[in-house]
């Protein structure tokens, strides 16, 4: 979709349909010019009773007295409450609504803001209507069913024309990102396997001005990633690990060094440990940190990262045949430890486990994020919406959470109890991949972080909530959602 700007009144704007804002209580639209379109939208709120209460819209045909054909007035809440958060769904809201009338164009007239609201302002608003404009319909051959695709949206604000453009640039950017790493996991398990993946990093990375590395099995083998390995040996597909860099143009002895590295288990089974039915419909999502370390990657350029930035993902199937990994076999990591299999569905943190201490090892970061579905019981703490933190370091803490509230992600700290390592020993081996039913999340970042030096900086985000969606929103539809992008990217463009 193409965004456009524009400092015009909402009654100038040409487009299939203009959307307009109204906060809880506002008897007319914000940011609208005094005049007939105002005089007649204001009418139309008081006859709806329509109170501007967030989530609300309403749809009005102005038989083309005016630029656009048809307007819609879409409620915020509260003034200076999650303004941004709303905007940003309002407009999503928008898009979807304008897409369900066949309209192909949108124009969003955004309210009044002053100073760097205005820049965040646009920047959600331009978020959101990609967002709203986002479908999944590579496999509908029915044409009745195929969504309208939105061809345009035209952005007005206030403000400086130059920084209603750069914003939007922005927002463009950053919905690119978080959408495809909606697409990558709304593929099909069966057609996005590790090999495919790896195809898709490497011309998306290109594109994006990163280099890109793929190491195929043999080369694993070579670099000692063993326990990954162990994970892979039960599918036919070959696992990949791929690396990519970003350089920013200029750096300096200061210049940090960022590795994010991200779960990529393109299919779920649980390997022997089978998972049950219901709990294994969903799993094509198990490559959502992969997806998001790849789809954050590619917005570094466009929003200028300071930062040089290594990105590792770690592709595998967990499935069965013949050779497939079995409970009680020891594994041998790249850090050194060995691993006993207490289930071969904890199989995220055996993938994980060696692509951090190779990081922490080679590539020598001043911090690392790594993102992964990792467990369920992450699920069960905070719900399907909230992605939970796992750190033991205040600075990084605080910058991830600043993030995620700037970016409109919903991450929450989880503690990292060193009581409940010893959940982790094993008998045979150093240690073992499960701990007891209760704190699941919790233990896997503790295993996570048996393979790092206890002083390098690094956070573990558990995205298994919300990177797949299984009720809709204005925001995202069905399936994949991105989960995680935009923390880290707004991580990374505030160093
Ligand atoms: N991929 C799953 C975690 C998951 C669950 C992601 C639901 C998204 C939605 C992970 O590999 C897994 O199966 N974890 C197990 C761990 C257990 C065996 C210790 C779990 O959470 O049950
Ligand atoms: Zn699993
Ligand atoms: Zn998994």
């Amino acid at each position: 979709m193409k965004i456009r700007t524009s400092g015009m009144d909402l009654a100038e704007l040409k487009a299939d349909v203009a959307a307009c804002f109204a906060y809880e209580g506002d008897s007319r639209p914000a940011g609208v010019k005094n005049g007939p379109l105002a005089r007649e939208l204001a009418a139309e709120m008081k006859a709806e009773t329509f109170k501007g209460n967030l989530g609300d819209i309403m749809s009005w045909n102005a038989d083309g007295r005016f630029g656009s054909r048809r307007f819609l007035v879409i409620g915020l809440g509260k003034k200076g409450k999650g303004e941004l958060d709303a905007l940003r769904a309002g407009c999503a809201k928008a898009a979807r609504a304008a897409a369900a009338i066949h309209c192909k164009t949108l124009a969003l007239r955004l309210p009044p803001a002053s100073g760097k609201q205005v820049v965040s302002a646009v920047r959600a608003a331009v978020e959101g209507a990609h967002f709203g404009a986002y479908h999944f319909d590579r496999y509908l051959t029915d044409v009745d069913r195929q969504p309208v695709h939105l061809v345009s949206a035209l952005v007005s604000s206030n403000g400086s024309a130059t920084a209603i453009r750069k914003a939007a640039a922005l927002g463009s950017a950053m919905a690119a990102s978080v959408c495809l790493a909606r697409d990558l996991v709304n593929e099909p398990p069966s057609r996005l396997n590790p090999v495919a993946m790896a195809k898709v990093a490497v011309t998306e990375g290109r594109k994006s001005g990163l280099t890109v590395k793929v190491y195929n099995r043999a080369e694993l083998v070579k670099l000692g990633f063993k326990s990954m390995l162990a994970v892979a040996r039960g599918s036919k597909a070959a696992p990949k690990f791929v690396h990519l860099v970003y350089k920013p143009k200029h750096r300096t002895v200061k210049t940090e060094r960022i590795v994010l590295v991200g779960k990529g288990v393109t299919f779920d089974s649980g390997g022997l440990n089978l998972k049950p039915a219901g709990g294994m419909l969903a799993m094509k999502c198990d490559m959502g940190g992969a997806a998001a370390v790849l789809g954050a990657m590619t917005a570094l350029r466009d929003t200028g990262c300071k930062a040089e930035v290594h990105g590792l993902l770690g592709l595998v199937e967990n499935m069965v045949n013949g050779d497939a990994y079995k409970p009680g076999d020891i594994l041998d990591t790249y850090h050194g430890k060995t691993v006993e299999v207490g289930n071969t569905d904890a199989e995220g943190r055996l993938v994980m486990c060696d692509l951090l201490a190779y990081a922490a090892k080679k590539l020598k970061p001043t911090a690392m994020v790594d993102l992964a579905t990792l467990t369920g019981a992450c699920m069960v703490a905070l719900g399907v919406l909230a992605t939970g933190l796992f750190t033991r370091h205040a600075a990084l803490e605080k910058a991830l959470l600043q993030a995620a509230g700037d970016g409109g992600e919903k991450v929450w700290p989880l503690p990292m109890f060193e009581e409940y390592l010893d959940q982790l020993q094993s008998g045979p081996a150093d240690l073992i991949n499960i701990g007891q039913r209760w704190g699941g999340a919790i233990t896997a970042a503790l295993f996570l972080g048996e393979f790092l030096p206890r002083d390098l900086p690094w956070a573990h985000l558990d995205i298994a909530g919300p990177a797949f969606c299984e009720k809709a929103t204005a925001e995202t539809p069905l399936g994949g959602t991105g989960a995680g992008v935009r923390t880290i990217v707004r991580w990374l463009e505030g160093m």
